[in-house]
């Protein structure tokens, strides 16, 4: 692992990795101080992060330099630190669009996650092109973010919401989704990565389906874009939506990348400063992408803590990320089928990413992640924003170890170990 240094401009690290073929976590946690705490008297086993990832020294330091430096608003200031501000926040677009590929930085328009770029879409979007009867095709596997707003557009619209079921080795049926579409389907919405059951979905197949029906394809890349390579192009999907606080970077930013031919012709989501061309008392008109969408001061720091996550990202690499993760999860499944009583969820194989989501006979996954906490071990429990999920799987509730780039193997077994200690206890009372 080599040195780190800075580019001394607004807030970029420059990280100078030798080219790794394999990553090494064991050397990446000494960028992340949180990882060396300990909880409840044993070393901090953080395994939450599909919910939240920690965050490297170099995503911290980029937002305290920026602020130290070069902190002033933006696009509004002919003065030096308004210039630089502005340069720091326009880099992290062309940042973002370069992790995801994306022809143009000016279909990059930031949000303050993955809800809100979703949300954006249904209100901007789904309002400007979605009639009573329109379909939108959706699954039973969708994160609450990828449903509510739909929802609103039900109520207000009467659009019709189709959703799509999974297998028996819970990957999302795609007979069941070419036969749902139809003459009236507008839009397919589906995840990258399910946040339950780390199944990734073949994006670009559900792409050419959604096409063919003349429909886009709206991409929640809340957990695709901190785990996997994704590359809009070749995904060929119309919209991608992502978090910037799981992939390393701080809360409040996020992005929506759009197809810039479709973002060209949405209306605004939200007026104010910053997305006017021109304002009379009477009337307003609206600016340009990716301006129209961006309504008020933006996140500026976090925007900069931002590209300092994807240039830590990229300089570990996003293939060899995903590699350690499904590398983590055929470790991890081996260890929990080999505990009695422990039911597991999610496919088998290589669509699926970080995330091991199971119950254990006769114990709630809210006890058992108490249990865990007990012992150090950090894992989620309850329905993970995805009720309907719950509800198919026949478990309203479970619990949810999710990896990264810093989990190492015997973290998976302090966990995996722990889990068998809870399980035991339970089994004693049953
Ligand atoms: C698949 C998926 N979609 C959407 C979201 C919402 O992300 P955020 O809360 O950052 O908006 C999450 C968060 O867990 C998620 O896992």
């Amino acid at each position: 692992m080599g040195a780190r240094g800075h580019d001394g401009n607004a807030g970029t690290p420059v990280l100078h990795w030798r080219v790794m073929s394999q990553l090494d976590p064991r050397a990446l946690r000494r960028d992340f101080p949180i990882l060396e705490r300990t909880v409840n008297g044993h070393p901090l086993v953080y395994l939450d992060n599909a919910a939240s990832s920690q965050k490297p020294r170099q995503v911290v330091e980029a937002m305290a330099r920026y602020y130290y430096q070069h902190h002033a608003n933006v696009h509004r200031g002919a003065h030096t630190l308004s210039v630089e501000a502005t340069d720091a926040f326009e880099a992290a677009r062309a940042r973002v669009a370069s992790l995801l590929n994306a022809p143009e930085a000016r279909s990059v328009v930031f949000t303050r996650n993955t809800t809100e770029a979703l949300n954006l879409v249904a209100a901007s979007w789904g309002r400007a092109h979605l009639q009573e009867g329109d379909e939108v095709v959706v699954t039973v596997a969708e994160h609450h973010a990828n449903l509510v707003p739909w929802h609103f557009l039900k109520r207000e619209r009467g659009i019709v919401i189709k959703a799509v079921g999974l297998t028996d080795e819970h990957r999302v049926d795609l007979e069941a989704l070419e036969a749902a579409l139809g003459e009236r389907t507008r839009a397919v919405a589906t995840f990258h990565m399910s946040n339950v059951l780390g199944s990734v979905n073949p994006v670009r197949r559900i792409a050419d389906l959604a096409h063919a029906a003349g429909a886009v394809l709206i991409v929640d890349g809340a957990q695709g874009a901190p785990h996997l390579p994704v590359d809009v192009q070749a995904l060929d999907c119309d919209f991608y939506a992502l978090s910037g606080h799981k992939m390393l970077g701080p809360t409040g930013v996020g992005a929506l990348w759009a197809r810039a031919s479709i973002l060209e012709g949405m209306p605004p989501f939200m007026g104010g400063g910053e997305m006017i061309r021109r304002v009379s008392v009477e009337d307003s008109s609206y600016a340009g992408i990716p301006a129209r969408f961006e309504a008020g001061t933006p996140p500026v720091a976090e925007a900069v803590g931002l590209h300092a996550a994807i240039d830590y990202l990229e300089a570990v690499g996003m293939d060899a990320v995903a590699a350690h993760d499904a590398a983590l999860v055929r470790h991890a499944l081996a260890r929990l089928e080999a505990i009695e009583g422990v039911t597991l969820y999610g496919p088998r194989g290589e669509d699926r990413g970080g995330i091991v989501t199971f119950t254990v006979d006769g114990a709630h996954p809210h006890d058992v992640a108490t249990a865990l906490d007990a012992e150090g071990v950090a894992i989620r429990s309850g329905h993970h924003c995805a009720q309907p999920l719950g509800k198919a799987l026949g478990a309203s509730a479970t619990a949810r170890a999710s990896f990264y780039l810093y989990t190492t193997e015997d973290e998976v077994d302090r966990f995996a170990d722990a889990l068998g200690r809870t399980r035991d206890f339970f089994a004693a009372f049953a």
